[in-house]
C-alpha cells in the first residue's frame, strides 16, 4: 500500500517522482487544505506530505490508522504534534539544510532593508513625495562596525553569522558568546533563529525589548510566536528600539494592526525559504523521506 496525501501542488519535477511511485492524492485547492477535508482525505493513507500551514495532531490521524509518515515541507515543525504522532508510531520528518542559505539571504535582505529604510523610501517614491537628494534625508544605520546579536546557534543562525564579516559586522551568539541579556543590551541588530516551541514563546517580550539599544533593530525570520507582537508594537511606539523587520507573525497570515502603520517596520509574508531552488529542494527532500519509508527504509531527516 503506497497511498500518499499531498496537501499542496509541488514543483512538477518532484511531483513526477511521487506520481510514478505511489498512489497519489493531491489536494490542489486554492489555499491551505481545510481541516475537515484533510481528515477526510487522509483516511486510509500511508503517508502525508504537508505544509507548515497544516496543523497535524493526533485527531487528524483518527481516520488513518495505517499512516506511517508525516513529511513536513519545512524545517520548523511547530504545526505538528510530534510526541502525539510518535506515540502512535508515526514517523515525522522535516527539511533541514536545504533552506539554510535561502533563509540566511532573506535575513540579510531584511537587516539591510530595516537599517537603510528601504521599505519606507520605496513607499515615499511611489507616493510621488520625493523632493530630491538632501544631505540629511532619510538617514539610516550603517552596518559596518556594528554588532549582530543572534538568538539561536543552529544552521541558519550560523549561516547568517557567516555573512556578517562581509558587512563589517561582528556576530555574537546568545548563550554561547554572552548571556541573552548582555546580547540584547549590546547589539545593534538582534536576529532570531530559533524554533517555535513553548520554551521560546514570547522570549522577546516587553522586558527583552526594553533591554535593547534605542538605536537597535529586531529581525525575525524564525517563528512569529517568539516575539510578543503587542510588546513589539509598544516598544516601537515608545521608540525603545529603532525598527523591526519581520518575515513571520504570531497569527499568520494576520499581521498585528499596530505594526501596519509604522514606517520603521519591514513586513514580508514568510518568504525565508522562498526561492525556486530551495522550495524545489524542500519538496524533493520530503518526497525522498516518504519514498524511503514506503520502501521499508529509514527516514532521511527524521525529527
Ligand atoms: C520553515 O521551513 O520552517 C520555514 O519557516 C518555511 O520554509
Amino acid at each position: 500500500m503506497r497511498s500518499v496525501l499531498l496537501t499542496r501542488r509541488i514543483p512538477s519535477t518532484v511531483l513526477t517522482r511521487l506520481q510514478g511511485a505511489t498512489d497519489l492524492d493531491l489536494y490542489d485547492g486554492p489555499g491551505p487544505i481545510d481541516r475537515d477535508e484533510l481528515k477526510r482525505r487522509i483516511a486510509g493513507k500511508r503517508a502525508l506530505i504537508c505544509l507548515l500551514t497544516d496543523r497535524i495532531d493526533a485527531s487528524v490521524l483518527e481516520s488513518a490508522p495505517d499512516l506511517a509518515i508525516v513529511a513536513n515541507v519545512a524545517v520548523g515543525y511547530d504545526n505538528i504534534d510530534v510526541p502525539g504522532l510518535k506515540a502512535r508510531g508515526v514517523i515525522v520528518t522535516n527539511t533541514p539544510d536545504v533552506l539554510t542559505e535561502a533563509t540566511a539571504e532573506l535575513t540579510w535582505a531584511l537587516i539591510l532593508a530595516v537599517a537603510r529604510r528601504i521599505g519606507e523610501g520605496e513607499r515615499l517614491v511611489r507616493r510621488g513625495e520625493w523632493r530630491g537628494w538632501a544631505l540629511d534625508f532619510m538617514l539610516g544605520m550603517e552596518l559596518r562596525g556594528k554588532q549582530l546579536g543572534i538568538l539561536g546557534r543552529g544552521r541558519i543562525g550560523k549561516a547568517v553569522a557567516a555573512r556578517a564579516a562581509a558587512f563589517g559586522m561582528t556576530a555574537v551568539f546568545a548563550k554561547h558568546d554572552m548571556s541573552l541579556d548582555e546580547l540584547l543590551v549590546s547589539s545593534d541588530v538582534v536576529s532570531i533563529h530559533m524554533p517555535g516551541t513553548p520554551e521560546t514563546r514570547h522570549m522577546i517580550n516587553r522586558r527583552a525589548l526594553a533591554r535593547m539599544k534605542r538605536s537597535a533593530v529586531l529581525v525575525n525570520t524564525a517563528r512569529g510566536s517568539i516575539v510578543d507582537e503587542d510588546a513589539l508594537v509598544w516598544a516601537l511606539n515608545e521608540r525603545l528600539i529603532a525598527g523591526a523587520a519581520l518575515d513571520v507573525f504570531e497569527q499568520e497570515p494576520v499581521v498585528h494592526p499596530g505594526l501596519l502603520p509604522l514606517e520603521n517596520v519591514v513586513l514580508v509574508p514568510h518568504l525565508g525559504s522562498a526561492t525556486r531552488e530551495t522550495r524545489t529542494a524542500m519538496a524533493d527532500l520530503a518526497v525522498s523521506n516518504v519514498l524511503s519509508v514506503l520502501d521499508g527504509g529509514p527516514p532521511l531527516t527524521p525529527v
